[in-house]
Order: structure tokens, then C-alpha cells, then sequence
């Protein structure tokens, strides 16, 4: 037997037991003949003691130890001598005095130690995951990543939904991303998309009758990474029959309710709040606003309009509109080297410069920019921004989305700064009713702002026509903490009004019959009223653990350039494998291997 108890679990009852452990080599210390070594696995550590007691043979092996080195010790368990108790850790009060020691495998020397105190860089990490994931910080997050998905697991059986597993060789599914292809070798020249979501598959099963689905699915999507996006990534996907939104954000808060309590103890109050996409863009600028924090974009457009400065004048007569934010006691935190840095910033998310005042003691405002603002105006403007001493006022002069870029940007850029929230809290909310579609940049055409299958309100039937721009879809997103950790939608299930919206979004009937031919025929058997739902399972668990990285929630990530620095896939391929798939590049293959 490797072990009789784990590196975690010896307390002082243990006293006088005799033990096996089995792990790795943490730290090494040797006072004047006597070895201290940390013996580290997955449940802690755990200090054992050499003596020369232990015979001649092994002691000369425990000197030869190394980081890192994997071990078997037996020894008995003894109190740690007065005064020499560590209570930061629970095995602090004991330690193993060693009877025999095994190695049971050598460790080159390490590229950097697992719990050293300096965290090497994140290509180095990647690429010797195997020590990084030894780090006692990333064993934690790969814990409570499977004890959400447990409980995901057990609250969606008790709600009577079916776990279901979905092909991972499809047909290509819009959820808007480039799709990752697969040749096929026995149909050459075709290809299988990997799903980026189980969309499709998942309406079909409403369709079958399964009336309430869930799946701890894989989706793949080639986009350009961030730190919140990865191109391989899990959803927990959601589909039931004959719901409304009501009955689906039901069910997901009770989940977040479940969630919260089990992972952090905390009681949320349910009904989580809900804000519309509108007011979401008219208070914070953002469809995942972040409301650890106030600082709301404010309208001044109406007085813009007054003034004589012709930045804002001109615009705001036009249908553009100027929008402020007030970041509170902070103006003695600015220089003007700092603003002229804001600026620089506001501009690289499209503002065409950044206007501000500072506010006096007697609640005047102060500005390059203020001559061209007669005093009622100036004090109208500070009212309306609520306006106190020291505060520091911010204005965006442009349309309505540039403002929103803009002051979203810049109200997470001062709340991190400025520390306005506690990074510990979890701020949930519902953001619904998005517009059914956006302008496609590329062709002018709108194209559906979730995904073609989303039905749009009923109230805005009569203008889907009409007036696109301003239908609203059954559509709902989960936010926390300012991301947007899962979304879904009400379904289509009338095969004419899907029909229509293909052909809104400019998919020829032919188009939509050879990519959804297969839908569009089920819809026509029986397709009960569907909806559901999917969250981002790696998003989930960097916020309830606390981590701002998406990349340390998961084993295995690939860099922004979608690779695995440990494998190195993408990689070239044989010859001989790409003969087989009928498959010529066009360019010179080259791997690349460098971090971003
Ligand atoms: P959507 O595209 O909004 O919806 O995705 C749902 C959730 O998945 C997460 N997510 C990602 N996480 C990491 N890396 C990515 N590249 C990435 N892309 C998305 C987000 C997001 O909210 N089929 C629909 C759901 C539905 O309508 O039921 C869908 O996939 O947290
Ligand atoms: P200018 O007259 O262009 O020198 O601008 C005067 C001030 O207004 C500067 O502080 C600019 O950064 C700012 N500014 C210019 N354009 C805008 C805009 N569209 N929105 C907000 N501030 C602006």
C-alpha cells in the first residue's frame, strides 16, 4: 500500500500512530544533521522528520532528496515540539517521525516550484502545466469548478431534466464565431463543424419530447480570445418545452440561489433583478453593466445644446448625444498628465477627445473648456450630475453607441482604480429584452444579435417588418460582476415566422433550407413552445472564484493565439494524414509557438 492517511488529515489526536504518506518533496531543510522535509499531495502538508534513528542507508537517501522528488515515507505521528506548532496550517501541530523511506520517482529539477512564492510568467506556467496545476491555488479552482458542476448535476436531476450528450461532428451552427472544421477522410472535400454551441441539437429534442434537457457541453469557437473567451470552452446548456422567460429565469435563479449558498454561504434574495437591455444602455453603457459600483452615465445633451462650445453644440443639435460621468472625490487623484492619459484611453474606444470639470469647494465647475458655458448652464450641468466638492466630471460628445463604448470603458477604468467595489462580492443580475437584431457591419444587412432561433416579443410582431430596428427579442442574459455569464432565448416554433427571420437576415430560402433544412422540416411535426438557456461554465467559475482570468479555470488552455504551449497543437501533420483527407495547404505550415 503507497499511503495509510494523505498529506492533509494528521492532527494532534493522531499522536503516536504509525502512518504511511506518500507525495511530493515541497521544501528541505536540514538543521545540523536532522532533515525537515514537507511532504505535499493534493489534500496538503505535511512535515516529516529524518534522523539519523532511521538507519544509515535511508537517512544517506533523504539527503540526496530533491524538489519535487515523488516519496513514500513511514514514520509515527509526534507533536511538534513546544514552540514549534504552525497553526496556519492543519497539519501544524504534528509531524512524522521517519521509520522508512522509498523513493518512488526522481525529479529533474524543476522550472520553478509549485508553491515557491514568485509565480513564474504565464508562458511558463503553460507550458509545465503539470507543475503549474501542483499549485495548491489551481487544485482549489479545479475542485470548485467540479463541485458547480456537481451541483448543476444534482439540481438539474431534481428538476427532472435529462442529461444528454450532443454530436461533436455537426453541421456548422451560428452562434456567430468562425466555426473549427473537420475533414471528413471517406467523404473527401466535405467537413464536420465543431459545435459552437448544441443549439440546434437541443431544439431537436424539445422537438422529440424530452421537454426539459440539460448538458455539460464542450462548444468551439474560432474568435479572437480575451481574458473572458476561450476557443474551446464548456457551456451548461438548458432547454425546455412549453415555458415562457418567466419559467426559465425561475429555474436559472434557483440554480445561482443553489450556487451561491453551496459555494459561498451566502443567501441570495431571489427574484435575482432584472433591468432591459435599454436601460441598461442608458444607465451604464453596457449590456453586461457592472453594478458593484454606481457612477451611472448621465444625459446632458439638452444642455449641451445651450452652450456656446461648438464641440458639443453642433452634435448634440444633430441627433448626437453628449453624456457625462461623475467620479466621485476623486479630482485631486488627476493631473493633467493623468486626464491627457484618459483621453488617450477614451480615444482608443472611439471618443473623439474627453471633456471634463473639476469641482471647487463652492461646487463651481472648473475646465479649459468652461468659458463656453454661460454660469446657470455650468450650475445645471453640476446639479444634474449631482455635483460636490472635489468631485471630477467626464464628457463624451458623440452617438449614442460611441458614448456607451466610451463611458463604460472609462466607469470600469475608475472603479478599478479608485477600488470602488469589494472584488470579493458577487453582484448577479437578469439584463432582458435585447434588440433582435444589429446592423451587419459588412453588408449593411441586419443580422440576429443572438442567434437566428430566438423569437422576437410578441408585442413587436406587427413591426418585424416595418420597423426592425426597434424589435425586441425574448431574450435574457445573466450578468455578474460586469460579464456576461450565459444568455439565452425564447425559441422560434412557428416555421413561418423562422422563415421570416432567415430571410430578414438576409438567408435565401435555398440558404436556409441547405444549412437548417433539417430544422425547418421538425418545426413542421410538432415543435412544442420552447426555450432555454446556456452558462458559460468557465465564466461562472472564475467569478465565484474570485479570479479575473479565464485561462485559470481550466486544466488545459490555449493561449490568445489558440494554442497549448505544452503540446504545441496546432501542430503540422504527417504527409501521409493529409493525403488521406484529400487535403492541400496553400501556405508553408509553420507552427507557432510564441505566447500571444
Ligand atoms: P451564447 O453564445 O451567449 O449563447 O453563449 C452562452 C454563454 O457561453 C459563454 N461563452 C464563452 N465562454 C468562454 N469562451 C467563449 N469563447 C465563450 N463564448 C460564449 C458565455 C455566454 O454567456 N446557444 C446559445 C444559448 C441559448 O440560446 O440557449 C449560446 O451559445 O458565458
Ligand atoms: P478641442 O476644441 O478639440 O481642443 O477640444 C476641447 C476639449 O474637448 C478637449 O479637452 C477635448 O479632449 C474635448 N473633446 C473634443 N471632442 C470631444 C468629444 N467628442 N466629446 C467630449 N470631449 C471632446
Amino acid at each position: 500500500m503507497y499511503r495509510t492517511k494523505t498529506c492533509g488529515e494528521l492532527r494532534g489526536k493522531n499522536h503516536g500512530s504509525e502512518v504511511t504518506l506518500s507525495g511530493w518533496v515541497d521544501s528541505y531543510r536540514d538543521h545540523s544533521g536532522v532533515l525537515f522535509i514537507d511532504l505535499r499531495d493534493r489534500y496538503g502538508k505535511t512535515q516529516v522528520v529524518f534522523s539519523s534513528k532511521i538507519g544509515e542507508k535511508d537517512f544517506e537517501i533523504a539527503k540526496s532528496l530533491r524538489m519535487e522528488d515523488v516519496i513514500q515515507v513511514a514514520g509515527i505521528v509526534t507533536p511538534r515540539p513546544e514552540g514549534t506548532a504552525n497553526l496556519k496550517i492543519e497539519t501544524g501541530e504534528i509531524e512524522v517521525s521517519a521509520t522508512a523511506l522509498k523513493v518512488l520517482n526522481k525529479a529533474n529539477n524543476p522550472p520553478f516550484l509549485p508553491t515557491g512564492f514568485d509565480i513564474p510568467s504565464e508562458e511558463t506556467r503553460l507550458k509545465y502545466r503539470y507543475l503549474d496545476l501542483r499549485r495548491p491555488e489551481m487544485q482549489q479552482t479545479l475542485v470548485l469548478r467540479h463541485k458547480i458542476v456537481k451541483i448543476m448535476r444534482d439540481y438539474f436531476d431534481e428538476n427532472h431534466f435529462v442529461e444528454i450528450e450532443t454530436p461533436m461532428l455537426g453541421k456548422s451552427t451560428p452562434e456567430g464565431a468562425r466555426d473549427y472544421l473537420v475533414p471528413s477522410r471517406v467523404s473527401q472535400g466535405c467537413f464536420y463543424a465543431l459545435p459552437q454551441s448544441p443549439q440546434i441539437y437541443k431544439q431537436i429534442l424539445m422537438i422529440a419530447g424530452f421537454d426539459r434537457y440539460f448538458q455539460v457541453a464542450r462548444c468551439f469557437r474560432d474568435e479572437d480570445l480575451r481574458a473572458d473567451r476561450q476557443p474551446e470552452f464548456t457551456q451548461l446548456d438548458v432547454e425546455m418545452s412549453f415555458v415562457e422567460m418567466e419559467d426559465i429565469i425561475t429555474i436559472m435563479d434557483g440554480l445561482v440561489a443553489r450556487l451561491c449558498k453551496e459555494i459561498r454561504g451566502e443567501n441570495l434574495t431571489l427574484p435575482i433583478p432584472r433591468m432591459t437591455y435599454d436601460e441598461a444602455m442608458e444607465r451604464f453603457g453596457h449590456d453586461s453593466p457592472d453594478l458593484r459600483f454606481g457612477m451611472e452615465l448621465i444625459d446632458v445633451t439638452d444642455l449641451a445644446k445651450e452652450s456656446e462650445f461648438r464641440v458639443f453644440k453642433e452634435p448634440a443639435t444633430n441627433g448626437g448625444r453628449v453624456r457625462g460621468i461623475n467620479v466621485k472625490n476623486a479630482a485631486d487623484n488627476y493631473s493633467r498628465k493623468d486626464i491627457d492619459e484618459l483621453t488617450e484611453f477614451a480615444k482608443a474606444f472611439g471618443a473623439k477627445g474627453l471633456a471634463w470639470f473639476k469641482v471647487d469647494a463652492d461646487r463651481k465647475l472648473g475646465s479649459p473648456i468652461a468659458k463656453n458655458f454661460d454660469e446657470s448652464l455650468l450650475r445645471r450641468i453640476a446639479e444634474r450630475l449631482d455635483a460636490e466638492p472635489n468631485d471630477i466630471l467626464f464628457f463624451c460628445c458623440d452617438t449614442f453607441d460611441v458614448t456607451c463604448r466610451v463611458l463604460n470603458a472609462l466607469r470600469r477604468k475608475f472603479a478599478a482604480d479608485l477600488k470602488l467595489y469589494d472584488p470579493s462580492r458577487l453582484n448577479i443580475s437578469w439584463v432582458i429584452q435585447f434588440p433582435m437584431f444589429a446592423r451587419d457591419e459588412e453588408n449593411g444587412g441586419w443580422t440576429a444579435m443572438h442567434h437566428p432561433f430566438t423569437a422576437p416579443l410578441a408585442d413587436d410582431l406587427p413591426i418585424l417588418k416595418t420597423d426592425t430596428a426597434k424589435v425586441r427579442a425574448q431574450a435574457y442574459d445573466l450578468v455578474i460582476n460586469g460579464f456576461e455569464a450565459g444568455g439565452g432565448t425564447i425559441r422560434i416554433h412557428d416555421t413561418q415566422l423562422q422563415a421570416d427571420v432567415f430571410s430578414l437576415i438576409g438567408l435565401s430560402e435555398e440558404t436556409a433550407r441547405s444549412q437548417f433544412g433539417f430544422l425547418l422540416d421538425a418545426l413542421k411535426m410538432g415543435a412544442p413552445p420552447h426555450g432555454g438557456i446556456a452558462l458559460g461554465l468557465d465564466r461562472l467559475v472564475m467569478l465565484f472564484a474570485g479570479l479575473d482570468n479565464i485561462r485559470d479555470c481550466i486544466a488545459f488552455p490555449k493561449t490568445a493565439k489558440a494554442a497549448c504551449l505544452m503540446t504545441n497543437a496546432p501542430d503540422v501533420v504527417s504527409k501521409k494524414q493529409l493525403d488521406e483527407l484529400a487535403i492541400r495547404s496553400t501556405v508553408a505550415a509553420k507552427s507557432d509557438s510564441s505566447y500571444f
